[in-house]
């Protein structure tokens, strides 16, 4: 005979509930017991620790389950050594390339005896991101804020010398010495005068005139124009796009103005020959690369890459060529890719690059299909 089934008491259903509550946090937590033990491991620690389900780990030597960590076997082995335990630190998982943070508890039974240790986490990555971006930002404004005031006053003497080349050359009509150094006066006093004119141009804010975008029209004007200012050779440029690409809120000038400075350094990567891929693609979750402008909802996103198989970088010029100024031409400003940033930014969007040297590289361009605010971008 069976017995009657009995309701469940206050302490059953608060368990019941407490796995619930740990199992669904957003918070990863992993708890071991005195003899290492994992005694409870919920769903956001395994997807950032790239475990098997749960329910499989528990009463496993956590050192196995977490072999391909060896960080955080350190941090959890050391908790019942330590003294006092960290109150919230970070550390990178080298294994992933995920940053996290966490806090690390001992646990205590009614008695005070520590019968285990528990490691709350959480994942910092997009945090990390957006801070570097921040203070890529702050760098870039600080650097512009003096380059502004040096080409304003280098824009007064400039002029000056060009009236004065010119009195000169009027002074003495007769000699052809004076008028050849004269006009290399001017001729050097004009190019550093276009110099100025580059950096006013970087340093100005970005204002946006944001339309109704067709990306496809932007890449076309773009072609032509890198065409008219770099040699292209024999350099083939490979344009795929699909056929239903959404319109985009954006400023298309700038959009076009982006395109063409990734197009030149393309084609001086180049130097005459090879290939330039350039593709897109409607992104609308985070696996295909959308943007999540809030942190967690991905909103209707264009992928634009701009690809070259030229000389690449090393990773030394790679780590700066973002930086206002940096080049590695003789001729060169070190401007595109500074004002390229500024643009995408004041967009809402991202710009990446990866390169191997000798091998070429990737720019992906990431813009949202509608920029929430039209901000001004200094
Ligand atoms: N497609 C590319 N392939 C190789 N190197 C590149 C590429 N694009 C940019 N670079 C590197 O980045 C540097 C900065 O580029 P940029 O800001 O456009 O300034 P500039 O073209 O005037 O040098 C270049 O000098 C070059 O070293
Ligand atoms: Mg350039």
């Amino acid at each position: 005979m069976q017995m009657p089934k009995r309701a469940a008491t206050p302490q059953q259903l608060t368990d019941v509930f407490f796995r619930h509550m740990v199992g669904n946090m957003r918070n990863g937590v992993l708890a071991i017991a005195r003899d290492g033990a994992v005694v409870l491991v919920n769903d956001e620690a395994c997807r950032l620790f790239a475990l098997p389900p749960g329910p499989t780990l528990v009463g496993q030597p956590f050192a196995d389950i977490l072999r391909k960590h060896p960080d955080i076997v350190r941090v959890l082995g050391g908790a019942f050594e330590m003294v006092t335990l960290p109150n919230r630190a970070e550390l990178r998982l080298t294994s992933t390339d995920t940053v996290i943070g966490y806090t690390l508890s001992l646990v205590r039974d009614e008695a005070g005896a520590t019968v285990g240790a528990a490691l709350f986490f959480k994942d910092l990555t997009h945090v990390e991101q957006m801070e570097e971006r921040e203070r890529l930002r702050d760098r870039l404004a600080a650097v512009g804020e003096m380059a502004a005031v040096m080409a304003h006053e280098i824009k007064n003497p400039l002029a000056a010398i060009e009236v004065v080349a010119g009195l000169l050359r009027r002074k003495a009509p007769q000699s052809d010495d004076v008028q050849a150094l004269v006009k290399d006066i001017i001729s050097e006093a004009k190019m550093a005068n276009a110099i100025v004119q580059e950096v006013l141009a970087f340093v100005r804010p970005v204002r946006l005139q944001v339309d109704r975008t067709s990306l496809a029209d932007a890449l076309a004007s773009a072609v032509v124009l890198a065409d008219g200012k770099a040699t292209r050779g024999s350099i083939l440029v490979d344009m795929a796009l699909p056929p239903q690409l959404p319109l985009l809120g954006a400023d298309q000038h700038q959009l076009t103005q982006v395109f063409t400075n990734l197009l030149i350094n393309a084609y001086e990567a180049l130097e005459g020959r090879g290939r330039v891929v350039i593709t897109a693609t409607v992104a609308t979750t985070a696996a295909e690369g959308a943007l999540l402008p809030d942190g967690h909802q991905p909103v209707a996103t264009v992928v634009v890459d701009v690809t070259d198989d030229g000389s690449g970088m090393t990773p030394e010029v790679a780590d700066k060529i973002f930086n206002p100024f940096f080049t590695t031409k003789a001729q060169g400003s070190g401007l595109g890719l500074a004002i390229v940033r500024k643009i995408v930014d004041a967009h809402e969007g991202r710009i990446d690059m990866t390169t191997t040297d000798g091998r070429g590289t990737r720019f992906r361009v990431t813009l949202p299909v509608e920029p929430h605010k039209h901000a001004t971008h200094h």
